[in-house]
């Protein structure tokens, strides 16, 4: 995602790296404002931070391993101190997920933490969610899974990759459909509907995870809401 500004996403992601502790096991989310939290727990870890991360994406996984930030696998774990996460849109605390087709395993890692911290720059900042809500389904369930999503109300779209002919493949080996519901006003029973699609492995509707917000802006400030 390249809206908003690059330093209002550096201030948000550095600002929550910032809260973590010596000893925290730490989520790592996916995607361009993560990467900032990613970069600066890399630093803290150089100047002695003792931690280590549990990667939601072959991207951030990477990430933490070039920046040095030591990693568990999430097959390993049980519970996380503290996810620092990026979404696509924030509304009343609720998010949109899913830019990148990581949000499945973003969901397992930033529910299973004690502190949730959302890392947005100001332009992800909304009234009401109306980003299309990203659904990963098992690849032969996309024609099902479609059908049922337009009886909701929905229009979905199966992700098309960019630079490779035909669709986007999740790290888990599905697909995505991109299924645009116009304004969410109840984003906590779109989400029961969502996930009892069968075929739907998981959607990008984070409904009352999140335990902290930090929004960067341009000039370099960063408010933080819980
Ligand atoms: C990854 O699948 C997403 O959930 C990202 O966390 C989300 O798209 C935010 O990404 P940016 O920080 O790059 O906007």
């Amino acid at each position: 995602n390249t809206d908003g500004s690059e330093a209002a996403k550096r201030t948000a992601g550095e600002s929550a790296a910032d809260l973590v502790s010596d000893g925290d096991l730490v989520g790592l989310g996916t995607g361009s404002t993560a990467a900032h939290a990613i970069r600066r727990l890399g630093d803290r870890v150089d100047s002695g931070l003792d931690v280590a991360g549990v990667a939601t994406s072959y991207q951030s996984r990477e990430l933490a391993r070039e920046v040095g930030v030591p990693l568990e696998s999430l097959a390993d774990v049980s519970r996380i101190d503290v996810a620092i996460d990026g979404a696509d849109q924030v509304a009343d605390g609720n998010l949109v997920k899913g830019g990148g087709a990581a949000h499945t395993r973003e969901k397992v890692v930033d529910a299973a933490a004690d502190r949730f911290v959302v890392v947005v720059d100001d332009s992800k900042v909304a009234d009401v969610l109306s980003h299309p809500v990203p659904v990963e389904v098992l690849p032969d369930a996309r024609a099902t899974v479609a059908e049922t999503v337009r009886d909701a109300g929905g229009d979905p779209e199966l992700r098309a990759a960019e630079r490779k002919d035909g669709p986007v493949v999740t790290d888990n080996g599905n697909l995505v459909l991109d299924c645009d519901f116009g304004s969410v006003t109840e984003p906590a029973a779109l989400a029961r509907r969502l996930s009892g699609i069968p075929g739907v492995l998981e959607h990008g509707l984070f409904v009352g995870l999140a335990d902290e917000l930090h929004v960067g802006d341009a000039d370099g400030g960063v408010a933080t809401r819980s």
